[in-house]
């Protein structure tokens, strides 16, 4: 059976102090759920607190993004290895808050997961389609070729273990949520897609979150979806009492 994974993308939210007030109050709420993995993303400069912070409690580390190469003259960027350094074990690659403000395309992203793979970071890959691919009927196509190149050169082995989230860019910080049938719908044909790439079992095995206007009051019936292991929660995510609501009806 897979594991639930609700994973809190802080985005560009919280400097050091109201990191550590935000972990302290998650702690102090968070009720461990048996099938339940959590994670949170704080952004870089506030990672390595963090690790110290929730070395007590079961709540595991992601960061943001993360530069392909190994180190040298990539000015503002941060390696794999850094991560690793200060206790990250995931890395949330290609969020399309990337890929459209800041022009990440699914070669650099394919880039960034084979080397998170091989540094033994578990990448959170992230994929979707915006309104006009969904009102156009291009959704599919979009999410599939997102899929292939994002994936390119992956074996199964080095796949396994590796989440994916599905974030259609129309419900991100929008409080449109995808209703639960139309998420389930996309996240049956990337599992499928994942058959086909890969083999069935990679495609039972994997952890496929939702993300996009995840809140407390929506979560259970998205979550409760066959085909749905958990969220990737952005704004809900800065609050303690929202974020662990979403973990309790997870
Ligand atoms: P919101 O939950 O704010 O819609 O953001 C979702 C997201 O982008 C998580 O990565």
């Amino acid at each position: 059976m897979r594991k639930k994974v609700i994973a809190g993308n802080w985005k560009m939210n919280n400097d050091l102090n109201e990191s550590i007030s935000l972990i302290k109050s998650i702690k102090e709420n968070l009720v461990d759920r048996d099938n339940v993995k959590v994670i949170i993303a704080p952004p870089f400069t506030s990672l390595d607190r963090a690790s110290q912070l929730i070395s007590d409690a079961n709540i595991s580390l992601s960061a943001q993004n993360m530069c392909y190469e190994d180190s040298g003259a990539f000015t503002g960027a941060i390696s794999a290895s850094m991560l690793k350094s200060v206790g990250c074990e995931y890395v949330i690659l290609g969020h399309s808050e990337r890929r459209t403000l800041f022009g990440e395309n699914n070669g650099d992203v394919n880039k960034k997961m084979k080397k998170a793979i091989s540094s033994e970071l578990t990448p959170i890959f992230c994929i979707g389609e915006t309104l006009e691919e969904r009102e156009s009927g291009e959704m599919k196509n979009v999410i599939e070729k997102q899929v292939r190149e994002g994936l390119d050169g992956i074996s199964e082995a080095e796949l396994s273990g590796a989440i994916l989230a599905y974030e259609p860019v129309w419900a991100i910080g929008t409080g449109k949520v995808a209703t639960p049938d139309q998420a389930q719908e996309v996240h049956a044909f990337i599992r499928n897609l994942l058959k086909e790439l890969y083999s069935e079992n990679l495609a039972n095995n994997t952890v496929i979150q939702y993300g996009g206007s995840v809140k407390p009051e929506n979560a259970a019936e998205l979550i409760g979806q066959p085909d749905i292991d958990g969220a990737l929660v952005g704004g809900a995510c800065l609050k303690a009492e929202s974020f662990v609501g979403i973990i309790k009806n997870a």
